[in-house]
């Protein structure tokens, strides 16, 4: 007897039934890093490149799911926290149900990643360290939130008053200073290929 009273239900439907007709495997894609590293931009033109290949794919973006599901959080420590453990539950049942998941969060707590990694369990997900100086995200700028963040307009921002801890041991690290989107892109499609999750790399077909 469940102590919590609760009895979770198991379906006729499994996940290799599901790749199978899919055509490919599930993944958590996390990419983590600064405001203004590319996180979003790299993963807009991946989720483009594996749907043109007929590939399930969905974005979960940290800016959007603030408008939403994380409506009722700010950027404390505790708020952040909570907003990574929302969005690695969703994006385990993303995956659940068959599809390519990325998600591009600023996630700067190792802690907070590791959850998730635990959650997904072995070759589930691939922690993508966009990497980005400050100096460049601060210099890039596209939304205007350093300048203000440095003004002193916007409190706890990552990178000038709140702590980015980058990842020990990514699966890959996308370095974004060096490398157009198309060359990350690239890299991430191979990765996906190396493991089985998707059956071959596009060549360099790109939109
Ligand atoms: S996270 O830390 O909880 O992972 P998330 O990726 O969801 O952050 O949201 C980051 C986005 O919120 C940034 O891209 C930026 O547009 C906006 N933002 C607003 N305030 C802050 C802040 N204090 N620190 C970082 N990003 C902020």
């Amino acid at each position: 007897m469940a102590d919590n009273n609760l009895f979770p239900e198991s379906f006729n439907i499994t996940k290799t039934m599901r790749a199978e007709l899919n055509g490919h495997k599930a993944a958590l894609l996390w990419f983590t890093g600064l405001s203004g590293s590319g996180k979003s931009t790299i993963a807009r033109a991946l989720d483009s490149r594996l749907f043109n290949n007929s590939i399930r794919t969905y974005i979960l973006d940290g800016d959007n799911i603030r408008g939403g599901l994380s409506s009722d959080l700010g950027f404390s420590l505790d708020d952040r926290h909570e907003n990574i453990r929302r969005t690695g539950e969703v994006g385990h049942l993303f995956a659940d149900a068959g599809v390519i998941t990325m998600a591009a969060l600023i996630s700067p707590f190792r802690k907070d990643r590791d959850h998730i990694r635990k959650l997904m369990g072995p070759d589930n997900f691939i922690e993508i360290w966009v990497k980005c100086s400050l100096a460049c995200c601060e210099k890039r700028d596209v939304k205007r939130l350093y300048r203000r963040a440095r003004g002193g307009d916007i409190a706890d921002f990552t990178g000038i008053s709140s702590p980015y801890q980058p990842p020990l041991r990514p699966e890959i690290i996308l370095d974004s200073e060096k490398f157009s989107i198309d060359e990350c892109v690239d890299k991430i499609i191979v990765f996906l290929s190396n493991k089985e999750i998707i059956n071959e790399p596009f060549g360099t077909t790109r939109e």
